[in-house]
This record gives C-alpha cells, structure tokens and sequence, in this order.
C-alpha cells in the first residue's frame, strides 16, 4: 500500500513531540538515525504495563503471568518484524552496543589464536570495537576497505575473507551516510567458508523491510529507538546458534534461546513500548497478518522516505560550496540519510545554526569514526546529516534547505 505525504501529515498527529515549537516555529525533527520520536500509542503502552503488571517475571500470581504473557508477545512482534524464524529467536537487551560486546565475547570464546574476524570501515564503532576487543585474544580482525565514493571495496569482501574467516560483522547499512551494503554478496562468502554472518541493522530496520530467514544471518542487531519504540537492544539469532555460544551468564539463568544473553532484569514497561512501535507500524500496511501488514508498511514508508530524500540530495548538491557524500540517489544503493559538508562552515556551526532555527540535525562522526577518517572531514568537525522518517515533510526539508543556503552564501 503506499504511503503518502498525506498519511506522512496523518501520522504527524500521532507523536506528541511533533507539536512542540522552538522561537515560535514547529521543530523540525531530521535525526531519525540518532533516534526516532514515538507515537502517543507507544507511551501509552509503557503506562499501561507500570500501571498493571510492573512485577517480576515467572511468577505464580497472576499480574507476573501478564507480564509473562506480554513479554513474549513482543518477541513474537519483533519477529514479524524481522521475519524470524520466530519468538525464540528474539532477545532484549540494553541497546544493541552492549549486545554486540556480549555476542562478541561469547564467539571470542569459541576461537583460537590466528582465527580470523571481518570488519568493515563503513561501519558504526558498535559493529567494530566489540570485534577489535578480540585482538587481546590473538584473533586477527581484518577491515574491509571503504572508499571515497562512501561504499565497501567491492574486491574487499572477496579478499578479506579466507578458509580462516570464522566472523564477518558487516552493516546493512550506514547509519554516517545511507549506504546499502550487499549483504547476498556477503552471505554467500561467508557461507562459502563456513563463517558466521553478522549483521548490524540498526540503520536498515527503520527503513526497509528486513527478512532475517532470507537473510541468512546468523546473527542480527537492531535497537527499537530507531524504529519508533523506547531504548531497548535486540538480538536476533538464527534458531540453534546461539545456544552454542558460552555466553557470559549466571548458573541461576535459563540457558535455553532466547533468554541465554539476557542478564539480569529487563526493562519490561520499554519492551511492552517495542511491541507498541510495531504494532502501529503494522498498522499503516496491508495484509492477512502482522508479518504481511510490516513489510507493506515498510515497503510503502522506503517509498515515501525515499522521495523526500531523493528531493533533498538533488537540492543540497546544487547549493554552493555543499559536497554530498556516499552513493547516487537509488533506493537500492542508500537509505534516506544524506551527509554533507558546506566549504565554509564546519559542521558543527552549521548544526548550531539550523539548531537555532528548530531544525534538528547531527553533525560529527556518529560514531561511525572510521568513516570520518576515510572521507578526511574530521577537521572540519565531521559531516553534517539529515535522517529521513516516516513523519518528515517536505516543508521541512524546505526549510532545512533554506537555512543551508543562507549558510552556504555567508562566509566562513
Ligand atoms: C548503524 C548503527 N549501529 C549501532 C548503533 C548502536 O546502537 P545502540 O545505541 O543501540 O547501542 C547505532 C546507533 O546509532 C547505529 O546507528
């Protein structure tokens, strides 16, 4: 089903922070990559769970069955999500960064010295220290390259990964400048070698349907503040792999998938505000059931997001001064995150002085650092990016384009 700029101005009333004004004008906000506003539905989930069953779990009483019952509801919702083989395969953690480092960890222990790991430099710091940090255990991390065209080396994948390749941690896509990574490619080298896929999806789950199972991954990553919910960390492993991880974990703890990587305590009333996010987002698809109705809502949202990107990137490239990095304008090769550099304004001035004017975007590395040492703009504070979400306008855009250009024809 498409979505439209009309159900974009529909949806707009559904997130209460929408509302809010800076000097009078509405806030624009442009940092979905840095985290998604929520609908109203999503905080009223999370009410709703304190207000009703904010008890501890696996109890005998029923408030604690509720909380059970609800909890695996939204694993069930997560895998419809990521179309996962299905609830078991699906684990909460604190954000995706803190589960990396705990699946890294786990793997590190199942490798021996000289045992290869592949990394990329497009990718967030997330998908690349918890890998790095198995050096201390003498496993060789080799990177694969990226290029001043903002994409992987395309002869990288095939050199890098060898017979001694036991992991390759790769992003769907970059959350510094949009660029879609070719994850067939990657699955089938893996595969060929017999190495674990890894897959960071933080930045490709709010704006495309993901099909863990088509996948082929292992393992994958998301963090439900991208997609409209609270800060809650997902893992999504494959059924059977991650019971063969030794996963860091007390004797008290289930040992069994899903629950093998969750230590202690979850946050309950955030994970009940995840099922929430989902469901509205199955809410503006079509279909016979919740798995249907996401990837016809994901579908018609890339289409949306997509346009107003599109209109933006043609926009911005024509300002004076402005370089635009990362891949052409194809809905195949980029998700709707644009980063640019204005001549003679550093990012972060740039940031400031749209901030100003209550349009929100990033400036800095976005802790994808490699990226900003690759492109070599980190003297001139990094790179300046604006995130497309479901909610974003035109108007919007507009008026981030103005300010651009006031800024592109003052001096420096
Ligand atoms: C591509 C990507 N990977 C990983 C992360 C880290 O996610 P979290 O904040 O959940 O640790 C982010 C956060 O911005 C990201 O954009």
């Amino acid at each position: 089903m498409p979505f439209t700029a009309k159900d974009s101005a529909r949806c707009r009333a559904d997130f209460p922070s929408l509302r809010q004004t800076h000097l009078g004008r509405p806030l624009a906000f442009l940092d979905g990559p840095g985290g998604s506003q929520v609908p109203a539905t999503v905080l009223r989930a999370m009410e709703n769970f304190y207000g009703t069953c904010n008890v501890n779990t696996g109890g005998n009483y029923p408030p604690s069955r509720e909380a059970d019952r609800r909890l695996w509801e939204a694993r069930q919702s997560v895998a419809a999500f990521l179309g996962a083989a299905g609830p078991e395969s699906i684990s909460f953690g604190q954000n995706m960064t803190t589960l990396c480092f705990a699946l890294a960890n786990a793997i590190g222990r199942t490798l021996s010295a000289g045992d290869e790991v592949v990394i990329t430099e497009l990718d967030h710091e997330a998908n690349r220290g918890p890998w790095l940090a198995l050096r201390e255990r003498g496993i060789v991390v080799r990177e694969i390259r990226l290029l001043e065209t903002g994409e992987l080396d395309p002869n990288g994948l095939a050199g890098t990964i060898n017979e001694r390749t036991r992991v390759l941690a790769i992003g769907a896509s970059s959350n510094a400048l949009g660029t879609v990574n070719d994850l067939e490619r990657a699955r089938r080298l893996s595969a060929a070698v017999g190495a674990l896929l890894i897959v960071d999806a933080v930045h490709y789950a709010p704006h495309r349907p993901v099909d863990m199972q088509a996948l082929g991954a292992d393992f994958l990553l998301c963090s439900a503040y991208k997609f409209y919910g609270p800060h809650v960390g997902i893992l999504c492993s494959r059924p059977g792999a991650l019971e063969r991880l030794p996963t860091e974990r007390l004797c008290t703890q289930n040992p069994s998938a899903p629950y093998r990587i969750e230590t202690g305590t979850l946050n309950h009333a955030a994970i009940e505000g995840v099922r929430a996010a989902i469901e509205y987002l199955a809410g503006l698809g079509r279909g016979a059931d919740p798995r249907a109705r996401l990837v016809d809502a994901m579908s018609g949202i890339a289409e949306y997001e997509h346009g107003l990107a599109s209109y933006y990137h043609e926009r911005v490239s024509a300002l004076p001064g402005v370089r635009v990095y990362g891949p052409p304008p194809e809905a195949s090769r980029r998700t709707p995150t644009v980063s640019v550099t204005l001549s003679n304004h550093d990012a972060d001035a740039v940031a400031t002085a749209l901030g100003e004017q209550g349009v929100c975007v990033w400036d800095g590395s976005f802790y994808a650092i490699r990226v900003i040492e690759v492109l070599g703009v980190a003297a001139r504070g990094g790179l300046l990016r604006t995130g497309i979400s479901l909610y974003n306008t035109r108007e919007e855009i507009d008026r981030l384009l103005m300010g651009l250009e006031t800024l592109c024809r003052a001096g420096g």
